[in-house]
């Protein structure tokens, strides 16, 4: 038997915050007990120690919105599940849900063999899979069914990217309908993608090709009108629904109106909403291409409603969308023509370092902080308590971090695959020190220790907030 006992932290779970030793046996987090009691000194013998004065020990963090090695626009994301889940650990981040992707034309199961391909015995931290409804019909949506059962529990559904991973509303209407009778959970891409096509047409004839006008044509109105559109259909349907990368006040506007009324309605956001906007897609000589996601970036302005939401609980869970292209080989593809750059931004490693940063910065508690990037969205996709939190039976995934070191985030420093950092020079006080999945060290003060392969597929169950 392994132990490693955790001494002198302090424990900060979305519930409570103690100072308390943590005993990790076998993998799994067997105790916990006041620092400096006759119990906790009672472990020492025979452990493997780690000391966390004046640290916190915190729930490894759990990024359910990740695409490595995705293939958007003719290229693919820059990090495969190896490297993105090294950096993820390095991030503090142990167990990521990444989207697997149905084709059109192609069963759901052929889409999931293929990503399991892709990840299988690849990864450093625990991974799970979403699975992308492309192609809804008759076969796919007995599918789904059997993707519930064995653990595939949430879907992502797009009102965008039309002729790419586009369901018009019946699709969508009937999806939803599915999933209300087995329990999966639709995630949505709410942004008018055929009004959104209309106007990147006219945008180009216009000679309006740079960077910026992403921003311009994906508009806050075809956010929120989506937003409320699939908000209906989920009533419609009985079902309950989770909005992805929320970016614009609007869309919490119709968040928070829905959950008002009691309906089970989730939204999640992103740190590129929370620390950057358009200010940063107008950057010139085709930088703001290193920015281009989409949801897009807004106008700064809509970052108080976006603190304001996780505050309120109108937004529950921060995950990073990390979807990195190189800036250099990648994000190139659409110089002279804003539609081809391809979409998303890395950010994997940052997350837990940012909303740390904005616990000093005034807009989150230390709990909220570990309720949105741990608990919650463990929950929220079927995963909790094994992870997210630090109680006995969880999974030993757990990170020392240190409140007090500063760093500066940097492309020269990351571990991510992408030739750019999104957040280049900003100083952050916080760190992750160490990390362990399943008691396992895959960080020790800042040396990688982990190894390809010890991350395992995680089957989960259907969401605990229904
Ligand atoms: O720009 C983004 N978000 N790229 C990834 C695909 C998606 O829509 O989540
Ligand atoms: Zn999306
Ligand atoms: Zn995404
Ligand atoms: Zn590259």
């Amino acid at each position: 038997m392994s132990r490693t006992v955790i001494t002198g932290g302090l424990v900060v779970t979305a519930a409570d915050e103690i100072h308390a030793d943590v005993l990790v046996e076998d993998g799994r987090v067997a105790a916990l007990a006041a620092h400096g009691s006759d119990a906790a000194a009672g472990w020492r013998a025979g452990a493997a120690t780690l000391d966390a004065t004046g640290k916190y020990v915190i729930p490894g963090g759990v990024d359910v919105h990740t695409h490595m090695e995705l293939p958007f626009g003719g290229t693919f994301a820059s990090d495969t599940f190896e490297t993105g889940t090294r950096a993820a650990a390095w991030g503090g981040t142990t167990t990521i849900v990444d989207f697997a992707v149905q084709k059109q034309g192609q069963a759901l199961r052929e889409g999931l063999d293929a990503w399991h391909a892709k990840a299988d015995a690849q990864c450093a931290v625990d991974y799970g899979f979403h699975m992308i409804l492309s192609d809804v019909n008759e076969h796919t949506l007995k599918e789904m069914d059997g993707l519930v059962e064995e653990g595939v529990t949430s879907f992502k559904m797009f009102m965008a990217y039309p002729g790419v991973f586009y369901s018009d509303d019946g699709r969508i209407l009937r999806a939803m309908q599915r999933a209300a009778g087995n329990g999966g959970l639709i995630m949505m891409h709410a942004e008018n993608g055929i009004a959104i096509d209309v106007l990147v047409e006219q945008a180009l004839q216009a000679g309006r090709t740079d960077p910026r006008h992403h921003g311009e044509v994906r508009k806050v109105l075809l956010e929120a009108e989506a937003t409320h559109r699939a908000i209906q259909l989920a009533r419609v349907a009985g079902s309950p629904l989770y909005v992805v990368h929320v970016s614009a006040e609007e869309a919490v506007a119709e968040l928070a109106q829905a959950r008002d009324a009691g309906l089970p309605v989730f939204g999640e956001t992103c740190p590129q909403y929370l620390f950057l906007s358009t200010d940063n897609l107008a950057e010139p000589d085709f930088e703001g291409a290193k920015y281009v996601c989409s949801t897009p970036l807004r106008p700064r302005e809509h970052q108080a409603a976006l603190w304001r939401g996780l505050r309120t609980d109108d937004l529950q869970v921060v995950s990073t969308d990390h979807c990195p292209f190189c800036f250099t080989d990648q994000k190139e593809l659409g110089r002279g023509d804003f539609s081809r750059i391809p979409n998303g931004l890395p950010g994997v490693e940052n997350r837990m370092d940012l909303l740390h940063q904005a616990v000093l910065d005034g807009h989150l508690t230390r709990r909220r902080w570990i309720d949105i990037a741990c608990a919650t969205p463990a929950r929220m996709f079927g995963l909790y308590p094994r992870k997210g939190t630090i109680a006995p039976g969880s999974d030993a995934d757990i990170v020392i971090y240190d409140p007090e070191a500063r760093q500066t985030l940097s492309a020269a420093t990351h571990h991510m695959n992408v030739d750019y950092s999104a957040y280049e020079g900003k100083e952050i006080t916080g760190r992750v020190e160490t990390v362990l999945s399943r008691g396992e060290t895959v960080l020790a003060g800042r040396e990688f220790t982990g190894r390809t392969g010890h991350g395992q597929y995680v089957p989960r169950g259907t969401c605990q907030f229904l």
